[in-house]
């Protein structure tokens, strides 16, 4: 599946207001003095804008995509000490982890399959990394003021998260627990927080492209009322408020300092 640089450059600054300040620090502090970061599926670079000003000079950034375009974008848009790397994330043996000191992903995660959670999980142990997934979708969404085809509509869209995103069957809203399991049974102290996009009427032009995405994915696992409810939701996104929870994690691996 594609994503374009013109959807995340909309969604980039809710990104950053959304994620757990407290965690994004933490990350930042247990990449340690000289970082060295791979961000998995990095898209345009997001995550190095999210962590401006949080790392020590000198810092160096791994970005990993299979995504030529969105790769020359996040080259273009970074500063020094970046280097780009065109993977098949499905392969993670070909993850440029020698001398990291921290794994980085945002918004991913949720795309991803239990086997492929349990893998990635298997690398990071055995390279003793911390790793700090970011804006995980959570299953929760709603509106202000709400509309009765709400829920059936968020239930459709969650049955569509689960299909097939390129990893096999995707774990969706239950990609934060099956990634945190997957790291305590190896020995990590995982840490979780809250980062739901809170949207209002001065994010109507992102309101409006996101309920265009969920009205599609709805009626595409059934739901009948979903085309009608995105032209509703788009026609008020310019007055509505709208809240769609996702989660953080930073696991540190065992002994880390
Ligand atoms: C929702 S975007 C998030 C981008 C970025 N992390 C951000 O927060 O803006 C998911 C990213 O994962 C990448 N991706 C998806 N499947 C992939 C795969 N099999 N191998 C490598 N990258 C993949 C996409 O190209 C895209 O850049």
């Amino acid at each position: 599946m594609g994503f374009s640089a013109a959807w995340l450059a909309l969604r980039e600054p809710a990104d950053h207001a959304a994620r757990d300040a407290a965690l994004l620090r933490a990350a930042a502090q247990a990449a340690g003095p000289q970082a060295v970061i791979v961000d998995l599926g990095c898209g345009t670079g997001s995550t190095i804008r999210a962590f401006s000003g949080h790392l020590a000079a000198g810092s160096v950034w791994r970005l990993v995509d299979n995504d030529p375009e969105l790769l020359r974008h996040a080259a273009e848009a970074a500063p020094g000490g970046v280097t780009t790397h065109r993977i098949d994330l499905r392969d993670l043996d070909l993850l440029p982890l020698d001398g990291a000191s921290l794994v980085t992903a945002s918004a991913l995660l949720d795309l991803c399959s239990l086997d492929w959670v349990e893998r990635l999980a298997a690398r990071l142990a055995e390279h003793r990394l911390p790793f700090y997934a970011a804006l995980s979708y959570d299953g929760v969404m709603h509106w202000t003021p709400a509309d009765g085809a709400d829920a059936p509509v968020t239930q459709a869209f969650n049955r569509h998260q689960v299909s097939d995103k390129g990893f096999g069957p995707a774990l969706g809203p239950g990609a934060t627990d099956a990634m945190a399991a997957a790291l305590a049974r190896r020995g990590y102290e995982v840490h979780r927080a809250d980062s739901p996009w809170r949207l209002g009427p001065d994010q109507a032009a992102l309101q409006r492209e996101l309920v265009g995405g969920i009205a599609d994915a709805a009626d595409a696992a059934g739901e009948a009322q979903a085309k009608a409810w995105g032209g509703t939701r788009a026609a008020a996104a310019a007055t509505a408020l709208c809240h769609i929870g996702h989660t953080d994690l930073l696991a540190l691996p065992p002994d880390a300092p």
